[in-house]
């Protein structure tokens, strides 16, 4: 465990500090967000970033090999909170940055501009990779035997693939538990969560029902919380802006462009961003553009419609308060095809607003119809991505539109995840088929061995703890 690290309230009049093991979501004190922080004095950062460049082709066996061949681990002295010996690693992050001229020249932009991140490569085909890294490095440190989350479909499908490939040995096994919005996710997602052995609870409820839940249950269980609330999750996720950094020769690009669900990257961009420029390691600051769905856009809302800003730290929750009794009210839930970001209550508000301020950022939404288009012009170029990916160059192209974006300038659209993690809605596109009419039948009983059925449970707390304790005894785990 590192000395140099630790938690910390984001709220400017609390600033409670924690030590790194101690097991917190919210501040005790005041309920805020924690992020995780660091003694910067007392941490041997390189004095370039272009150090970093040179683990990239690092192989073998050796500890330091490993963590070097690692997209997260490679950046480990800008995220120094565990120990060599305790990085956990299935060889995410090794992402690169594509650049697209024959897009960018569709949008009216110069060869040389525009570029995709293409997340998708990840070992568990999404961007979560990068986040489970650094949280799985904690739950073994602080050796927690069962690690739970909601999701849309990628968290779920990410956690399950470490906890299965960590899992070595029956001292170090780990037991993943997903909660997923019955009718909710994709099924490329969910054959993931499912084949690699995690107890998938499938809730009568949406995401919003599914994080509520988990929290309440990962509490009253004592089981590990991998959601982006879990701040160390957020530190393996700013890696990915180190990568783009790489990939444009350590030039900061004048707008990254992010799709906005949970808000977990729109997060871990600024707060990336801001640590490099306090480091002096660059010279300023990107703009970063979070695109919501049209039909899941508390945030856009409550930016662009209430006002709702930064306020160094102190935000007012009122209007997040009335903003969600509307909701209440109305009975308004988010919906989207763009499933992945189908959040109507991110939980990393706060965080995002911070981000927008400190990188003189904006947030914009899209319609089904505009993100299923450029989803089909980024396959048709050869990249191919899930239908949230496509928010970031859908949003690229209002902000053309818009002029605020101008033809020579560098941005850098993040591509969160593979196209086979939603095929039917490329498909339902190409042909027409109303895939989404399909909803799930009741299931017959499998004949495969190993055959993971999700469980229906309904949104109710004492019911959910009640099967995961069933779970304890699974053959499977
Ligand atoms: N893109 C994809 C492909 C995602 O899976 C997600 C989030 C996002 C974008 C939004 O990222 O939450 O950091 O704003 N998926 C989560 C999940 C919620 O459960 O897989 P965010």
């Amino acid at each position: 465990m590192s000395t140099e690290a630790f938690q910390q309230c984001i709220n400017p009049d609390c600033r409670s500090t924690y030590a790194v093991d101690e097991v917190l979501f919210a501040c005790s004190g005041c309920g805020s967000l924690l992020d995780v922080g660091y003694d910067w004095d007392k941490v041997p950062v390189p004095d370039s970033l272009s150090f970093f460049a040179k683990r990239w082709a690092s192989s073998g066996r050796s500890l330091e090999s490993r963590a070097d061949y690692s997209g997260v681990w490679r950046f480990r002295e800008l995220l120094p909170f565990a120990r060599l010996s305790d990085l956990a690693t299935i060889g995410e992050g090794r992402t690169t940055l594509q650049q697209v001229d024959a897009i960018a020249r569709r949008l009216g932009m110069k060869s040389g501009s525009l570029f995709f991140q293409y997340e998708g490569f990840n070992p568990s085909g999404s961007f979560k990779d990068n986040g489970m890294a650094a949280a799985f490095t904690v739950a073994r440190m602080l050796n927690r035997k069962r690690v739970a989350c909601a999701s849309t479909g990628n968290t779920s499908a990410s956690m399950a693939m470490f906890a299965s490939v960590l899992s070595e040995s029956s001292d170090k096994a780990v037991q993943a538990i997903v909660f997923v919005g019955s009718g909710k996710i994709a099924y490329g997602k969910l054959s993931q969560a499912l084949d690699y052995g995690a107890t998938t609870l499938q809730i009568a409820g949406d995401f919003d029902a599914c994080m509520r839940n988990v929290a309440d249950v990962a509490e009253k269980l004592k089981i590990y919380l991998m959601n982006s609330v879990n701040p160390f999750r957020l530190e393996g996720q700013k890696t990915i802006m180190y990568r783009v950094l790489e990939g444009l020769s350590w030039e900061v690009p004048d707008w990254i462009i992010v799709p906005g669900g949970n808000l977990g990257n729109s997060s871990a961009f600024g707060k990336a961003f801001a640590e490099l420029h306090q480091l002096g390691l660059i010279d300023r600051i990107p703009r970063i553009a979070i695109i919501n769905a049209a039909g899941a856009n508390t945030l856009c809302t409550l930016v662009n419609e209430y006002q709702l800003e930064w306020q160094e730290g102190r935000i007012e929750s009122a209007v997040i308060d009335e903003h969600y009794s509307r909701h209440k009210e109305s009975g308004w839930r988010a919906q989207t095809i763009a499933s992945a970001i189908e959040i109507g209550r991110p939980v990393n508000l706060t965080k995002a607003l911070r981000t927008l301020h400190c990188t003189n950022g904006l947030v914009r939404q899209i319609d089904d119809e505009t993100i299923l288009e450029h989803k089909a012009l980024i396959g048709r170029h050869g990249y191919g991505c899930e239908p949230a990916s496509a928010a970031s160059l859908a949003g690229l192209r209002l902000l053309r539109d818009e002029g605020v974006i101008g033809t020579d300038e560098r941005v850098v659209c993040i591509l969160t995840g593979h196209s086979l993690k939603d095929p039917d809605a490329t498909v339902g596109y190409h042909t027409g088929i109303d895939t989404k009419a399909v909803q799930w039948p009741k299931p017959s009983t499998p004949a495969g061995s190993l055959a993971n059925q999700p469980i229906s449970v309904g949104d109710d707390l004492d019911e959910i703890c009640r099967v995961i304790e069933s779970t304890r005894s699974d053959p499977r785990n």
